[in-house]
């Protein structure tokens, strides 16, 4: 069987984890997103009451992190996510979970892996590398659209200075920041719906088949 591994890295909100999801059912690889990994140590350390920035806590939750039972339903909240760029700044608590999401990767027939460092760090010898990205104004736009489905109501400057923060800190890390990997393919998605992107990502894949 040829391996196909597939690395997705992009800043929060640009599109890479539906566009995972659907490489993933379309090539029948299973996906992980490593976004919860990071949510669930954040998530551990808040529903247990210890400080975001304490590294022996958030250590041992990462030890305890288990990659068949995260659960997107729970962890997709909007504060653990900002709770998860302050755990992801660690460096311990970011080696014991590049562990295990190798350990997802090395399956024999491959797998599509999103998150941040995926291209540059957790998977440099990956089968195609994809960067996907969209403007700040783009990302804030959807994350409102998205709100707003759900019943929600927010505040499209808000959203727009949370995303600017977010982007702030995982392009800003010492450890693993987030950039494109040198042999990354750039997918600007800004003027894209996902139907399109969708499109542009499995040309780009099957380019490297
Ligand atoms: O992608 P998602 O918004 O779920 O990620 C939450 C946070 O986890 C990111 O803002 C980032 O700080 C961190 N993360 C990371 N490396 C990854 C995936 C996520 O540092 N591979």
């Amino acid at each position: 069987m040829t391996r196909l591994l597939i690395a997705i890295d992009g800043p929060a909100g640009a599109g890479k984890g539906t566009l995972a999801r659907r490489l993933a059912d379309y090539y029948h690889l299973p996906h992980l997103d490593t976004g919860l990994t990071y949510r669930a140590v954040a998530h551990m350390l808040i529903a247990r009451g210890w400080p975001l920035g304490d590294a022996p806590h958030a250590i041992e939750a990462a030890k305890l992190v288990d990659l068949s039972a995260l659960d997107r339903s729970v962890l997709s909240a909007h504060a653990v996510g900002e709770a998860a760029s302050k755990v992801a700044v660690i460096p311990e608590v970011r080696k014991i979970l590049v562990d295990k999401q190798r350990t997802f990767a090395a399956q024999p027939g491959g797998a599509v892996l999103d998150g941040r460092d995926i291209g540059t760090v957790v998977c440099p010898d990956a089968s195609v590398k994809l960067y996907v990205t969209a403007s700040a104004e783009v990302r804030a736009r959807r994350r409102l659209a998205e709100i707003e489905a759900k019943d929600g109501s927010g505040d499209f400057a808000t959203i727009l200075a949370d995303i600017e923060r977010r982007d702030e800190r995982d392009m800003g890390r010492a450890d693993s920041p987030l950039k494109p990997a040198a042999d990354a393919h750039l997918l600007d998605t800004s003027e894209m719906d996902i139907e399109a992107a969708f499109c542009a990502a499995r040309a780009i894949v099957d380019d490297a088949l």
